[in-house]
């Protein structure tokens, strides 16, 4: 019989790279917040709606270092949401580091399978440095900061980790607070065994080791599931049990769990109701041509941008009658400004755009609007309108773009979504599925999302619809719950 608190009663801390809000300046200087990026944001604040916590994140600008320099937790008002935040400085050196040689490219890069094999990585002198000297130093001190906030030997609390920045931090608060309750959710794609390669086993090692440090490793899909359940066998040669989705690790058992994460269609809907987006939309109807096909990304290698225009090119070619009628409106968020790969990729794009726009358009005509900027109420306002959205990703731990428009699109708009997202597993029966790879079946797929019956239309929005709202982020939420006390009852 287990002893102690049920971990689903103990005081939670979330810890991840980024907090929940940014700060800036207005014109005349006043500080003002808002809403962190990434989808990140949006669930980890409905957990902590419904179970108040402390979010450990890295200071990332001058008001964080400042809240960091305090040594103690802040207490941080947005709209209706209320967030407890500990803020950890870094030395500039170490996090870059960190950040733009390990976390992004490296791990990014394996776990989206987007290393070119035969020409990069190279793992040198300068990516084993910058994990010994960033990504270790990164790890440890979140650590640190952990177990100085649960105090004790961690039998009150209940933390979970967050990404891919974190996968050294479990053993070290293990070792430090042996009661505690662990979980650490990876929120991207988990490779197979084989592209894990790529890293020396000393680093794939401590990455399976730190991760086995938790009682349980949270994943979006079954997919990735039995994909980390297989690398523990190829990289650590652990005896798993695939029934149980459960992996022996001394005398500890560690469960593997998927948790497809979800929206909020609430909060969505009442966002995509201000006046801002009331007046993106105003200017983006005046400027509507018959069709909008649009996408919502990061400005990220992984989404698979240039392909993306690429099918549209072939579908202007293949299909003339649509020009001057439609629009392709593309929204990115700057991404990773500092790493070198998203530099090169952001000229590629813009590259492509330009050939594209000079070849079919006109003077009156600019078949691709792009945008580069970090605009959610844009966003919003183009949900409504769209007649396609393209989800194209190389691969995706689960993309939230596919389910925000879903529920605001008012067009019965189609969804082209690639099979290698998240998303895929519970959306693909009703979106029109594309090989992120294969241009041609994606210039096919625009030209069968505009030319699709009403009828086919409305009942594969409609049942998008009931997905989204039936496999809600409560529902993501009270099964990780439910798991946490059913994890500790199991012992
Ligand atoms: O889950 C992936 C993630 O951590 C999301 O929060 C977000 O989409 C992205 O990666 C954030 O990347 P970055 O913090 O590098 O901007």
């Amino acid at each position: 019989m287990a002893k102690g608190i049920d971990p689903a009663a103990r005081h939670l801390v979330v810890a991840a790279n980024r907090g929940p809000v940014s700060f800036h300046s207005d014109p005349s200087g006043e500080p003002v917040v808002t809403r962190g990026p990434g989808g990140l944001v949006s669930v980890l604040t409905a957990m902590l709606r419904s179970n108040p916590g402390v979010w450990i994140a890295a200071a990332q600008s001058e008001e964080e270092e400042r809240l960091a320099a305090k040594g103690a937790s802040a207490e941080i008002k947005l709209d209706r949401d209320r967030y407890t935040v500990r803020y950890i400085s870094f030395d500039a050196a170490t996090y870059s580091l960190f950040y733009n040689i390990v976390a992004n490219p490296m791990l990014w890069f394996i776990q989206h399978y987007l290393w070119d094999l035969g020409r990069h990585p190279d793992i040198s002198e300068n990516e084993i440095t910058a994990w010994h000297d960033g990504y270790v130093p990164v790890n440890r001190l979140f650590a640190e900061a952990i177990v100085d906030e649960i105090g004790g030997d961690g039998g009150r609390h209940l933390v979970i980790l967050h990404d891919y920045h974190l996968y050294l931090t479990a053993p070290l608060v293990r070792a430090a607070a042996p009661k505690v309750f662990l979980q650490q959710f990876v929120h991207i794609p988990w490779a197979q065994s084989d592209y894990w390669r790529i890293l020396p086993p000393e680093l794939r090692t401590a990455i399976f080791e730190g991760l086995l440090a938790n009682d349980i490793v949270a994943f979006h899909t079954q997919h990735y599931v039995d994909n980390f359940l297989q690398g523990c066998v190829d990289v650590l040669d652990l005896p798993i049990d695939y029934a149980r989705k459960s992996v022996r690790v001394g005398e500890r058992d560690v469960w593997v769990r998927a948790y497809p994460v979800s929206i909020d269609p609430q909060s969505l809907r009442a966002a995509a109701s201000s006046r801002r987006v009331t007046e993106e939309e105003r200017m983006l109807l005046e400027r509507r041509r018959e069709y909008l096909l649009l996408r919502v990304d990061r400005l990220d290698l992984s989404k698979n941008i240039i392909r993306g225009f690429k099918a549209f090119d072939r579908f202007l070619d293949l299909h003339p009658e649509f020009k001057e009628r439609i629009t392709f409106l593309a929204l990115f968020q700057p991404s990773r400004e500092d790493v070198e790969e998203y530099v090169e990729y952001r000229r590629r794009v813009m590259e492509t755009v330009a050939e594209i726009n000079t070849k079919h358009g006109n003077t009156d005509w600019m078949p691709i609007d792009v945008r580069i900027q970090d605009n959610y109420p844009l966003a919003l306002a183009a949900y409504k309108h769209y007649d396609a959205l393209m989800v194209n990703a190389i691969f995706d731990g689960m993309n939230l773009v596919a389910k925000e428009g879903a529920i605001l699109n008012w067009r019965q708009g189609v969804l082209i979504l690639s099979e290698n997202t998240g998303a895929y597993e519970e959306l693909g029966a009703f979106a029109v599925g594309v090989n992120p790879f294969d241009m041609e079946e994606q210039a096919e797929a625009i030209h069968r999302a505009l030319t699709m019956p009403a009828t086919e239309k409305r009942l594969r929005s409609e049942q998008i619809v009931e997905v989204v709202e039936r496999n809600s982020i409560e529902k993501w939420v009270n099964a990780q719950f439910a798991d946490f006390s059913a994890k500790f009852a199991a012992g």
